[in-house]
Protein backbone atom coordinates (compact mmCIF):
# COMPACT_ATOMS: atom_id res chain seq x y z
CA UNK A 1 0.00 0.00 0.00
CA UNK A 2 2.99 2.29 -0.41
CA UNK A 3 0.30 4.99 -2.67
CA UNK A 4 -1.06 5.39 0.99
CA UNK A 5 0.24 7.83 3.54
CA UNK A 6 -0.74 5.46 6.33
CA UNK A 7 -1.74 7.05 9.67
CA UNK A 8 0.19 5.73 13.26
CA UNK A 9 -2.98 5.94 14.89
CA UNK A 10 -6.77 5.29 13.58
CA UNK A 11 -9.54 5.97 15.82
CA UNK A 12 -13.07 4.37 15.24
CA UNK A 13 -16.33 5.77 16.36
CA UNK A 14 -18.24 2.14 15.67
CA UNK A 15 -21.51 3.08 15.16
CA UNK A 16 -24.65 1.98 13.31
CA UNK A 17 -25.64 -1.90 15.02
CA UNK A 18 -28.77 -1.14 16.16
CA UNK A 19 -30.11 0.39 12.71
CA UNK A 20 -28.75 -1.97 10.98
CA UNK A 21 -30.48 -4.71 13.14
CA UNK A 22 -33.75 -3.41 13.09
CA UNK A 23 -33.11 -2.87 9.26
CA UNK A 24 -32.29 -6.51 8.80
CA UNK A 25 -35.47 -7.27 11.08
CA UNK A 26 -33.62 -8.54 14.41
CA UNK A 27 -32.94 -7.27 17.46
CA UNK A 28 -30.46 -4.75 18.02
CA UNK A 29 -28.15 -7.08 20.35
CA UNK A 30 -27.95 -9.01 16.95
CA UNK A 31 -26.35 -5.83 15.45
CA UNK A 32 -23.40 -6.00 18.16
CA UNK A 33 -23.08 -9.21 17.35
CA UNK A 34 -22.54 -8.51 14.00
CA UNK A 35 -20.26 -5.54 14.72
CA UNK A 36 -17.86 -7.60 16.82
CA UNK A 37 -17.16 -9.83 13.69
CA UNK A 38 -16.54 -6.48 11.99
CA UNK A 39 -14.19 -4.96 14.32
CA UNK A 40 -12.12 -8.28 14.53
CA UNK A 41 -11.53 -7.94 10.51
CA UNK A 42 -10.75 -4.22 11.02
CA UNK A 43 -7.94 -5.17 13.39
CA UNK A 44 -6.51 -7.77 11.13
CA UNK A 45 -7.04 -5.01 8.20
CA UNK A 46 -5.12 -2.42 10.30
CA UNK A 47 -2.23 -4.52 11.14
CA UNK A 48 -2.37 -5.06 6.81
CA UNK A 49 -1.68 -1.57 6.11
CA UNK A 50 0.54 -1.27 8.55
CA UNK A 51 -1.14 1.32 10.98
CA UNK A 52 0.49 1.12 14.30
CA UNK A 53 -2.47 1.94 17.08
CA UNK A 54 -6.03 1.01 17.09
CA UNK A 55 -8.17 2.82 18.89
CA UNK A 56 -12.02 1.53 19.05
CA UNK A 57 -14.63 2.92 20.83
CA UNK A 58 -16.88 0.40 22.67
CA UNK A 59 -18.39 1.46 25.60
CA UNK A 60 -18.81 5.51 26.62
CA UNK A 61 -20.02 6.65 29.64
CA UNK A 62 -23.27 7.93 28.29
CA UNK A 63 -23.73 3.92 26.83
CA UNK A 64 -25.26 3.36 30.51
CA UNK A 65 -28.27 5.09 29.48
CA UNK A 66 -29.25 2.25 27.79
CA UNK A 67 -31.79 -0.41 28.56
CA UNK A 68 -29.54 -2.79 31.33
CA UNK A 69 -30.05 -5.81 29.20
CA UNK A 70 -28.50 -4.31 26.26
CA UNK A 71 -25.62 -3.30 28.66
CA UNK A 72 -25.33 -6.68 30.04
CA UNK A 73 -25.15 -8.26 26.36
CA UNK A 74 -22.15 -5.67 25.18
CA UNK A 75 -20.46 -6.80 28.13
CA UNK A 76 -21.40 -10.81 27.50
CA UNK A 77 -19.64 -10.34 23.89
CA UNK A 78 -16.45 -8.37 25.26
CA UNK A 79 -15.92 -11.23 27.37
CA UNK A 80 -16.78 -13.94 25.04
CA UNK A 81 -14.60 -11.86 22.57
CA UNK A 82 -11.62 -12.37 24.52
CA UNK A 83 -12.46 -15.99 25.80
CA UNK A 84 -12.71 -17.07 22.40
CA UNK A 85 -9.30 -15.29 20.42
CA UNK A 86 -6.93 -13.96 23.49
CA UNK A 87 -4.16 -16.68 22.56
CA UNK A 88 -4.43 -16.34 18.87
CA UNK A 89 -4.18 -12.34 19.08
CA UNK A 90 -1.48 -12.79 21.96
CA UNK A 91 0.33 -14.82 19.62
CA UNK A 92 0.00 -12.18 16.94
CA UNK A 93 1.98 -9.88 19.12
CA UNK A 94 -0.81 -7.45 19.91
CA UNK A 95 -0.97 -5.53 22.90
CA UNK A 96 -3.89 -4.48 24.26
CA UNK A 97 -5.01 -1.20 26.15
CA UNK A 98 -8.05 0.11 27.89
CA UNK A 99 -8.60 3.72 27.88
CA UNK A 100 -11.61 4.46 30.27
CA UNK A 101 -12.93 3.66 33.77
CA UNK A 102 -12.07 -0.37 33.96
CA UNK A 103 -12.76 0.00 38.02
CA UNK A 104 -16.21 0.68 37.55
CA UNK A 105 -17.68 -2.33 35.45
CA UNK A 106 -18.52 -5.08 36.52
CA UNK A 107 -15.69 -7.31 38.51
CA UNK A 108 -16.30 -10.09 35.63
CA UNK A 109 -15.89 -7.88 32.84
CA UNK A 110 -13.38 -5.61 35.05
CA UNK A 111 -10.97 -9.08 35.77
CA UNK A 112 -11.12 -10.09 31.99
CA UNK A 113 -9.79 -6.18 31.24
CA UNK A 114 -6.76 -6.23 33.55
CA UNK A 115 -5.96 -9.78 32.80
CA UNK A 116 -5.57 -9.19 29.23
CA UNK A 117 -3.80 -6.10 29.82
CA UNK A 118 -1.20 -7.67 31.71
CA UNK A 119 -0.90 -10.87 29.97
CA UNK A 120 0.04 -8.65 26.52
CA UNK A 121 1.77 -5.80 27.90
CA UNK A 122 5.51 -6.61 26.26
CA UNK A 123 3.84 -7.20 23.02
CA UNK A 124 5.32 -4.75 19.87
CA UNK A 125 3.65 -5.95 16.71
CA UNK A 126 0.46 -3.96 17.25
CA UNK A 127 -1.47 -1.66 19.35
CA UNK A 128 -4.98 -2.39 20.30
CA UNK A 129 -6.87 0.12 22.39
CA UNK A 130 -10.57 -0.34 23.76
CA UNK A 131 -11.86 2.77 24.93
CA UNK A 132 -14.37 0.93 27.19
CA UNK A 133 -16.69 2.97 29.64
CA UNK A 134 -15.06 5.99 28.09
CA UNK A 135 -15.61 9.54 28.35
CA UNK A 136 -13.45 12.36 27.07
CA UNK A 137 -14.73 15.25 29.52
CA UNK A 138 -14.05 12.86 32.35
CA UNK A 139 -10.31 12.05 30.76
CA UNK A 140 -9.77 15.69 30.77
CA UNK A 141 -11.32 16.00 34.11
CA UNK A 142 -9.25 13.54 35.78
CA UNK A 143 -6.00 14.84 34.55
CA UNK A 144 -6.68 17.97 36.29
CA UNK A 145 -7.39 16.32 39.27
CA UNK A 146 -3.99 14.39 39.27
CA UNK A 147 -2.24 17.58 38.37
CA UNK A 148 -4.22 19.24 41.40
CA UNK A 149 -2.96 16.55 43.53
CA UNK A 150 0.60 17.68 42.73
CA UNK A 151 -0.23 20.67 44.37
CA UNK A 152 0.52 22.40 40.94
CA UNK A 153 -2.08 26.23 40.92
CA UNK A 154 -1.07 26.53 37.18
CA UNK A 155 -1.54 23.75 34.30
CA UNK A 156 0.31 23.32 31.19
CA UNK A 157 -0.35 21.68 28.28
CA UNK A 158 2.73 19.05 29.02
CA UNK A 159 1.20 18.97 32.74
CA UNK A 160 -1.94 17.79 30.58
CA UNK A 161 -0.68 15.15 28.14
CA UNK A 162 1.30 13.58 30.42
CA UNK A 163 -1.81 12.61 32.71
CA UNK A 164 -3.90 11.47 30.07
CA UNK A 165 -5.37 8.24 30.56
CA UNK A 166 -2.60 6.54 27.99
CA UNK A 167 0.09 9.11 28.22
CA UNK A 168 2.86 7.22 25.73
CA UNK A 169 0.27 6.96 22.67
CA UNK A 170 0.67 9.32 20.39
CA UNK A 171 -2.56 11.46 18.92
CA UNK A 172 -5.00 9.94 16.65
CA UNK A 173 -4.19 10.85 12.64
CA UNK A 174 -7.30 9.88 11.68
CA UNK A 175 -10.82 9.07 13.38
CA UNK A 176 -13.55 7.40 11.55
CA UNK A 177 -17.05 7.21 12.52
CA UNK A 178 -19.57 4.98 10.85
CA UNK A 179 -23.27 4.73 10.72
CA UNK A 180 -24.30 8.69 9.53
CA UNK A 181 -23.95 10.61 12.52
CA UNK A 182 -21.00 13.72 12.62
CA UNK A 183 -19.97 13.98 15.76
CA UNK A 184 -17.46 13.10 17.88
CA UNK A 185 -19.73 11.73 21.09
CA UNK A 186 -17.21 12.35 23.88
CA UNK A 187 -14.47 10.79 21.76
CA UNK A 188 -10.94 11.23 22.83
CA UNK A 189 -12.08 15.22 22.87
CA UNK A 190 -8.34 16.09 23.99
CA UNK A 191 -6.22 13.76 21.47
CA UNK A 192 -8.16 15.04 18.36
CA UNK A 193 -7.34 18.51 18.46
CA UNK A 194 -5.77 17.77 15.11
CA UNK A 195 -6.81 14.81 14.21
CA UNK A 196 -8.53 13.75 10.41
CA UNK A 197 -12.12 13.23 10.67
CA UNK A 198 -13.69 10.73 8.24
CA UNK A 199 -17.82 10.32 8.37
CA UNK A 200 -19.84 7.12 6.27
CA UNK A 201 -23.50 6.86 6.44
CA UNK A 202 -21.87 2.92 6.48
CA UNK A 203 -23.51 1.31 9.54
CA UNK A 204 -20.35 -0.55 11.57
CA UNK A 205 -21.89 -3.87 10.96
CA UNK A 206 -21.77 -2.99 6.72
CA UNK A 207 -18.03 -1.77 7.58
CA UNK A 208 -15.39 -3.33 4.89
CA UNK A 209 -12.24 -3.66 3.31
CA UNK A 210 -13.32 -0.74 0.48
CA UNK A 211 -14.53 1.49 3.09
CA UNK A 212 -11.64 1.29 4.79
CA UNK A 213 -9.23 1.81 1.97
CA UNK A 214 -11.35 4.89 0.59
CA UNK A 215 -11.08 6.18 4.51
CA UNK A 216 -6.91 5.87 4.05
CA UNK A 217 -7.08 7.39 0.51
CA UNK A 218 -8.76 10.41 1.69
CA UNK A 219 -7.02 10.77 4.63
CA UNK A 220 -4.00 10.53 2.26
CA UNK A 221 -5.02 13.66 0.10
CA UNK A 222 -5.42 15.77 3.49
CA UNK A 223 -2.68 18.34 3.53
CA UNK A 224 -2.18 18.65 7.63
CA UNK A 225 -0.73 22.12 8.65
CA UNK A 226 -1.55 22.33 12.10
CA UNK A 227 -1.90 25.94 11.96
CA UNK A 228 0.97 26.90 9.70
CA UNK A 229 1.36 27.61 6.02
CA UNK A 230 2.24 25.50 3.10
CA UNK A 231 5.76 24.93 2.65
C1 LIG B 1 -22.70 1.42 18.32
O1 LIG B 1 -23.90 1.08 17.75
C2 LIG B 1 -22.26 0.46 19.39
C3 LIG B 1 -22.29 1.00 20.75
C4 LIG B 1 -22.59 2.22 21.09
C5 LIG B 1 -21.92 0.07 21.80
P1 LIG B 1 -25.25 1.61 18.35
O2 LIG B 1 -25.76 0.61 19.35
O3 LIG B 1 -25.13 3.00 18.88
O4 LIG B 1 -26.18 1.59 17.08
P2 LIG B 1 -27.24 2.68 16.66
O5 LIG B 1 -26.53 4.00 16.60
O6 LIG B 1 -28.33 2.67 17.69
O7 LIG B 1 -27.72 2.22 15.32
C1 LIG C 1 -20.85 6.42 20.30
O1 LIG C 1 -22.05 5.96 19.76
C2 LIG C 1 -20.31 5.44 21.29
C3 LIG C 1 -19.74 4.21 20.75
C4 LIG C 1 -19.63 3.91 19.49
C5 LIG C 1 -19.24 3.28 21.73
P1 LIG C 1 -23.46 6.36 20.38
O2 LIG C 1 -24.50 5.69 19.57
O3 LIG C 1 -23.47 6.11 21.84
O4 LIG C 1 -23.47 7.95 20.15
P2 LIG C 1 -24.68 8.97 20.08
O5 LIG C 1 -25.59 8.70 21.24
O6 LIG C 1 -25.36 8.76 18.77
O7 LIG C 1 -24.03 10.32 20.13
MG1 LIG D 1 -25.36 4.83 18.03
Amino acid sequence: MNFLKVPKHVGIIMDGNGRWAIKNNRERNYGHKKGVEVAENVIEWSKEFGVDYLTLYTFSQENWKRPKEEIEFLFELIIRYFEENLNRIIENGVKISFLGKIDDLPKSLKDTCKEIQNISKNNKEFNLILALNYGGKQEIVDAVNKIIKEGKEEITIEDMERNLYLPHVPNPDLIIRTGGEVRLSNFLLWESAYSELYFTKTLWPDFSYEEYLNALKDYSKRERRFGAIKQ
